[in-house]
């Protein structure tokens, strides 16, 4: 199981630093062998040499250039990042990110050999227009993307779950996981509105390989709590 927590724009590096020593002891004082993954903030990028993988939430697909207020590759190498998220529902829909903008970086960072956690999710009207045209419009978010590259795995956020307490019923995620399988062979975990009491249901369901948890990561306890029940 991979077990990953999306930090956005929340934790001050001290704080992280913090989040990070006691999620790390944590793991430790239970054993757990799960792949853990932490996207903290830009800031926080080198804050940690422990076992956890860290991961960048979002860089420009470049290694240096004239591209003000972003980072490129070089930044993340002399930091030892290899970890990307890219897609997120929060960068397409508020930051305004294209899917070409969005396969362009997939493929800077592929080159790289990163290992890529790539988003896709549909909004709520989406989702009641049918399951159809649902798994059309996720097919478009993907579209352009390598999806036989070994170090790629999925996430699928539904838009309207993310940080909003709801969640898709465990029948329909595994329905929407069990196509998008046939699709996208790599690991594919499940995020919005992942919590300690939900954890379990949505790790136990089929083609489930993992959950990317937003607001309930930022407590420490609880995100070590949901990587004990993975
Ligand atoms: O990337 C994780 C995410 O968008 C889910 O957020 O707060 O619903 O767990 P949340």
């Amino acid at each position: 199981m991979i077990i990953a927590a999306n930090l956005k724009t929340n934790l001050t590096r001290a704080q992280t630093l913090e989040y990070l020593k006691n999620l790390e002891s944590c793991l430790n004082e239970n054993s757990i062998t799960q792949e853990v993954m932490v996207f903290p903030s830009p800031t926080s990028l080198n804050a940690h040499d422990g076992k956890i993988i860290i991961g960048t939430q979002n860089a420009y697909g470049t290694s240096s250039g004239a591209f003000t207020g972003e980072i490129g590759s070089m930044h993340l190498d002399e930091f030892g990042i290899k970890t990307i998220l890219i897609g997120h529902s929060e960068r397409r829909h508020i930051l305004g990110e294209t899917q070409e903008e969005i396969v362009n970086k997939f493929n800077f960072y592929k080159n790289l050999g990163f290992k890529i956690v790539y988003c896709v999710g549909e909004p709520l009207e989406v989702r009641e227009a049918g399951f159809e045209y649902m798994m059309e419009y996720i097919s478009k978010q993907y579209e352009g993307i390598d999806s036989n590259y070994e170090s790629l795995i999925i996430a699928y956020e539904p838009v309207w779950a993310i940080g909003t307490g709801l969640t898709p019923t465990s029948e329909d995620i595994a329905l929407l996981h069990k196509e998008l399988k046939k699709k996208l062979p790599a690991p594919l975990l499940y995020g919005g509105s992942v919590k300690v009491n939900n954890a379990k249901e949505v790790l136990s369901i089929d083609a489930v390989d993992g959950i990317l948890v937003g607001g309930a990561a930022l407590n420490v306890e609880d995100f070590c709590t949901m990587c004990e029940i993975a």
